[in-house]
C-alpha cells in the first residue's frame, strides 16, 4: 500500500483497495447515506463489489450514460435533479466512481450543489488514477470547447485500487500509459525507463506518475507556471483533438503525437536530442499510441497560431531537454516554420 499527502486530501493507493473502503469513509464521515455517481459500464461490472465493501452504509445510485458526452451542462442538471429526488443534503457524501468523466462532472457537482458537498475520487480508468482524480480540477464541456466550465475543488480522499484495471479495454488502458510517459518524461527518469520497459505498470509506477503530477500541484495549484509542465505534448494534442471533432484519437493518443512534435521542436531549437526523440517515437509505436504516417505539425500548425494562448510575444511551450528534465521556451511563429 502506498499512501501519498496532498495539502487537504489524502491518496490511498493499494492492490484490492475497494475492500477497506469502508474503512477510509468512516475516518472523515459520520452518516450512513453515500450517493454513488457512476457510468453504466463501471456500474455493471462493480456495482456487486462496491455493495459488499459498503455493507452497514445505504447506497443511492445516479448511473450516467459512458462517455465524454455525459461531461454536459444538461447530464449535470439531470444528475443533480435525481441527487435532490434521492434526498441528498448539505453534509452527505458523494463518491465519484468511474473514470476521468466521471470524475470531472461529479467533482463539479460537488462542488457546486448547495455551494459545495463532500466527495471522494475512486478512479477506475488509469488516466483517471494517474491524472484526472489529482489536483482538484473539476469540470464539465460546452459544445463551445472541452472543460470550459469549471472550478478547482479537493476530494476529502482518492482511493486508487489497481486491480479495477483488470477489466479497462486495451486501448483506454494504453490511453493512459501515454499519461505516464508524459509524468516520466517531465519528472521522473526511473519511471520513464521502466516504461520503455514494460507494457504494464503496478501500484509503485502508480505512485510515481502520481508523485510528478503533486509536485507540480503542490508549486502551482491555481494553473499560473509550473502546472504548465503538465502540458507537454498537450498542445499540439489539444489541437488535434479538437480538428479531429474529439472522436478519432484519445486524449492519450493525441498527446502521443503531440509529444513527438514537442520533441521536434526541441530539436529544431536545439534543445532536444535526436536520439530522445527515436526512442520516444519506438515506444509509442510498439504501444499503440501513435501509427505511421505520423500526424505532422504542419496540418495543426495553424491551430497553434491562431490560438488565443498563442500571444503577441509568442506561446509558451515545454520543451524536454532530456528524460525528467523540461523548459519553458517562449515559442514565435517563425520557430514552427
Ligand atoms: N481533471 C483533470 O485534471 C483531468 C486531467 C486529465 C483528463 N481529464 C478528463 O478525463 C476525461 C477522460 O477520462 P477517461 O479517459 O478515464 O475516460 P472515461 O471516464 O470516459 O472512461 C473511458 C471508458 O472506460 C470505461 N471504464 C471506466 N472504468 C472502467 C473499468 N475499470 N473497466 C472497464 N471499463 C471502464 C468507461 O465506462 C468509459 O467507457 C476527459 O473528460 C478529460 O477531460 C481531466
Amino acid at each position: 500500500m502506498t499512501f501519498l499527502k496532498m495539502p487537504n486530501y489524502d491518496i490511498h493507493i493499494e492492490e484490492g483497495g475497494l475492500t477497506h473502503l469502508a474503512k477510509h469513509i468512516k475516518s472523515i464521515y459520520e452518516f450512513d447515506d453515500l450517493f454513488v455517481v457512476t457510468d453504466q459500464n463501471v456500474f455493471d461490472l462493480y456495482h456487486e463489489k462496491l455493495i459488499q465493501s459498503l455493507i452497514g452504509f445505504h447506497l443511492s445510485f445516479v448511473v450516467l450514460p459512458p462517455g465524454e458526452k455525459t461531461k454536459s451542462l444538461d447530464v449535470y442538471h439531470q444528475a443533480i435533479q435525481t441527487l435532490i429526488e434521492k434526498g441528498i443534503k448539505r453534509n452527505h457524501l458523494i463518491l465519484a466512481f468511474g473514470g476521468g468523466v466521471i470524475g470531472d462532472l461529479t467533482g463539479f457537482i460537488a462542488s457546486t450543489l448547495y455551494r459545495g458537498i463532500p466527495y471522494i475520487q475512486i478512479p477506475t480508468t488509469l488516466l483517471a488514477q494517474v491524472d484526472s482524480s489529482i489536483g482538484g480540477k473539476v469540470g464539465i464541456d460546452l459544445k463551445e470547447g472541452k472543460n470550459l466550465i469549471g472550478s478547482f475543488y479537493d476530494p476529502k480522499f482518492v482511493l486508487i485500487d489497481p486491480n479495477l484495471l483488470k477489466t479497462l479495454p486495451k486501448r483506454e488502458y494504453v490511453n493512459g500509459l501515454a499519461e505516464m510517459i508524459k509524468a516520466g518524461l517531465i519528472g521522473d527518469k526511473k519511471l520513464y525507463h521502466y516504461l520503455l520497459e514494460n507494457d504494464t505498470v503496478t501500484e509503485t509506477e502508480i505512485a510515481e506518475s502520481i508523485l510528478v503530477k503533486r509536485n507540480v500541484v503542490l508549486l502551482d495549484p491555481y494553473d499560473k507556471k509550473e502546472r504548465m509542465y503538465l502540458n507537454f505534448g498537450h498542445t499540439f494534442g489539444h489541437a488535434i483533438e479538437k480538428k479531429h471533432q474529439y472522436e478519432t484519437y484519445l486524449h492519450g493518443e493525441a498527446i502521443s503525437y503531440g509529444m513527438l512534435i514537442a520533441l521536434q521542436i526541441g530539436i529544431h531549437i536545439d534543445e532536444t536530442k535526436q536520439e530522445l526523440y527515436h526512442e520516444v517515437k519506438e515506444l509509442l509505436l510498439k504501444r499503440g499510441l501513435v501509427k505511421e504516417p505520423l500526424l505532422e505539425m504542419e496540418d495543426y500548425r495553424d491551430e497553434i497560431i491562431h490560438d488565443k494562448k498563442f500571444l503577441a510575444d509568442g506561446l509558451n511551450f515545454i520543451i524536454v531537454t532530456k528524460p525528467g528534465d523540461v523548459k519553458i521556451v517562449k515559442l514565435k511563429e517563425i520557430d514552427m516554420l
